[in-house]
């Protein structure tokens, strides 16, 4: 191995534990809420025991993504820019399913090149499909090892690309899954409903 693949997996691995602190703190919070149910009122409980959820992606620069906790789960939501999204076309040999072929991964509305509704917004769980550590990002572009961005799994090296699907020869043996999901406005996501057909 390399000492610039060491210090990538050094610096992803450091990443992980802050993500998964965070994300180990909010799970905390949620059990901790469980109590309590009970004495919330309807709306409240609702959300708590996982409503959909609102996203608002307005503010969402390119390249940039934001993270939501839904059901317990947590969801990555990625603005992607123009050239993300025509890098998607460019390693499609290196993937195990391009083409959405195992359909419990996504929404029928999903199940395109981009899996996703509208090509500027990736939207997946961030639960890795191999025993569900949570992917890194790394978008930087590196030709050299055919790499056009995406997530990376810090526990066994799986990688997927920014449509979330994975490549071959790793541990994941799946895309990553797409949640239910609409866009009730142009800024505005719902995470956990959708229309049937987006
Ligand atoms: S949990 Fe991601 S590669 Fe094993």
């Amino acid at each position: 191995m390399t000492d610039d693949e060491q210090d990538r997996i050094d610096r992803n691995r450091r990443h992980f534990l802050t993500v998964a602190t965070a994300v180990t703190g909010l799970a905390g919070v949620g059990l901790a809420a469980i109590p309590f149910l009970s004495s919330l009122k309807p709306s409240a409980r609702a959300q708590a025991l996982g409503a959909p959820v609102e996203v608002p992606i307005g503010a969402l620069q390119e390249g940039e993504m934001v993270r939501v906790l839904w059901r317990g789960k947590l969801v990555y939501i990625l603005k992607r820019s123009d050239a993300m999204v025509a890098g998607l076309a460019d390693n499609v040999a290196n993937l195990e399913d391009p083409d959405s072929e195992v359909v419990e991964q996504q929404p029928d509305y999903a199940a395109n090149p981009m899996r996703s509704i509208r090509p500027d917004f990736l939207v997946v769980e961030g639960s890795c499909t191999h025993l569900g550590c949570a992917p890194l990002e790394d978008f930087e572009v590196r030709p050299s090892e055919e790499w056009n961005g995406g997530f990376f799994c810090p526990c066994h090296g799986s990688k997927f690309d920014l449509a979330g699907r994975v490549w071959q020869g790793v541990p994941a043996p799946t895309n990553l899954r797409v949640p239910p999901h609409r866009f009730v406005r142009d800024d505005l996501i719902l995470i956990g409903q959708d229309t049937g057909a987006a």
